[in-house]
């Protein structure tokens, strides 16, 4: 744990900066929960990576994987199928409630919840779309339209008929209504509003069980059956954006289940190719088949690539057979004990919150106003990067200020009392 110098850094000067400066540090290699640095220095992943290696970094099961299907086929005609293909959707449906029932597979999230909103939209014939203040749904034209946590200035018109509803944070309530418990008004106050303005064409609302990039912020109790109760009102779907909640995370295959809802349109990402890029849309045989006979199109260069499914077929099998998500909910509990015990000590820590092995530390600089700490969290960041620590921070106006903490499921427990230290030394060193 000692201090981490930041030389060497990467040269940087032919690359487009897509997300403000790179960090300075090069990473040569990867394994399980650790990054090696060019230059010898071990730094411990609290984000799996970019909240998808889930197994851990070069877990031997997505390796032999990936080995086994370049072997034998890597890329296909976008009509063709594989073996990999078709049993990734077995294997998906058997653990899947009905009625869900078919998949297509695609690479990102951001293409996942592009197919399942036009899918939304042909199968209703409206193109409303609803997604929360502080959602992120990814970088396509349709998913950003409904992405409002950040990256809308600048880029010209978001689809028309994008609409947004309020984040339930009870901790910093959108609607001042609220404290520490959301009653559910913000919901009904932004279905109202949004009724305001349709011109009568709904299609869909899409959410994330647990908001990440708004500040990790878990859907509260009864919110999703209301969510889905007002969608089915309007004659719209309901899709949940299970990026980083689904494949074990939270404490279960998928955070939907714990809510006793399930969606119209199911999507996955990130946590399924456990670092490949690798997605999914699912729906029912409903929707797929009034979608089929009304010409549905959503044809991708690597829709239905037989490599990432066959590394979609090795994280759940793992998942499944090395019980992670009950490993997520013990280890979960115990990085929370600790972020917990942080908070009676570090008067900088307002909130702390999440599920599982997603957690979230909201830093204000008065626990009573509950400002947000914006540039004390970058610097906590930094800090916990050069001692070896690496943790996302997300500052969106009005979202707060907010270390994500979310490593992988397969971390050991001395890992996780080793990043708290860490953690705990950087909170005092930049008070
Ligand atoms: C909840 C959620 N959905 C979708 C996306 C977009 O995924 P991708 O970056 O793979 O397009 C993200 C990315 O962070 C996400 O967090």
């Amino acid at each position: 744990m000692s201090g981490m110098p930041t030389s060497s850094p990467p040269a940087t000067d032919q690359l487009i900066r897509y997300g403000g400066e790179f960090a300075e540090v090069l990473i040569e290699r990867a394994s399980g929960c650790w990054l090696e640095t060019a230059d010898g220095r071990r730094i411990l992943d609290f984000t799996s990576g970019q909240m998808c290696a889930t197994l851990g970094h070069g877990h031997p099961a997505i390796l032999d994987a990936m080995r086994d299907a370049g072997e034998r086929v890597v890329h296909l005609f976008s009509g063709f199928l594989s073996r990999d293909v078709t049993e990734l959707a077995r294997e998906l449906m058997a653990v899947l409630p009905e009625p869900l029932a078919r998949a297509m597979f695609l690479s990102t999230g951001g293409e996942a919840n592009e197919a399942a909103l036009r899918l939304a939209k042909l199968h209703t014939g409206g193109h409303e779309v609803l997604a929360f203040a502080g959602s992120w749904h990814g970088m396509t034209a349709g998913a950003a339209s409904s992405t409002y946590s950040a990256g809308r200035r600048g880029y010209g018109p978001a689809l028309p008929g994008t609409m947004a509803l309020p984040t339930p944070n009870a901790y910093r309530c959108p609607i001042a209504h609220c404290r520490e418990r959301c009653d559910l008004t913000c919901l009904d106050a932004g279905m109202a509003l949004a009724d305001a303005q349709s011109v009568g064409a709904p299609a869909a609302v899409i959410a994330e069980p647990i908001l990440s990039a708004g500040g990790i912020v878990p859907l509260p109790d009864g919110y999703m059956a209301r969510l889905k109760q007002h969608c089915e009102d309007r004659g719209m779907l309901l899709i949940l954006d299970e990026a980083q909640t689904a494949l074990g995370r939270v404490g279960g295959i998928f955070a939907f289940e714990q809510h006793g809802t399930v969606p119209d349109i199911l999507t996955l990402s990130k946590t399924l190719g456990g670092g490949l890029p690798l997605s999914a849309t699912v729906t029912t045989d409903a929707i797929e088949n009034d979608a089929a006979q009304k010409g549905f199109l959503h044809f991708t260069s690597h829709v239905s690539d037989p490599l990432p499914a066959a590394v979609g077929r090795a994280v759940l099998q793992t998942v499944l057979a090395d019980d992670l998500p009950r490993r997520a909910l013990e280890l979960g509990g115990r990085l929370r004990a600790g972020l917990e015990e942080l908070q009676r000590r570090h008067e900088t820590i307002g909130d702390v919150r999440g599920q599982g092995l997603m957690l979230g530390v909201d830093l204000v600089s008065d626990r009573d106003t509950r400002a947000p700490a914006e540039r004390y969290g970058s610097a906590v960041t930094e800090r916990c990067l050069a001692l070896g620590l690496n943790v996302n921070i997300v500052k969106f106006p009005g979202l707060g200020s907010v270390l994500r903490i979310a490593p992988p499921l397969t971390i050991a427990p001395e890992d996780v009392d080793l990043g708290l230290e860490i953690l705990d030394q950087a909170l005092g060193d930049c008070a």
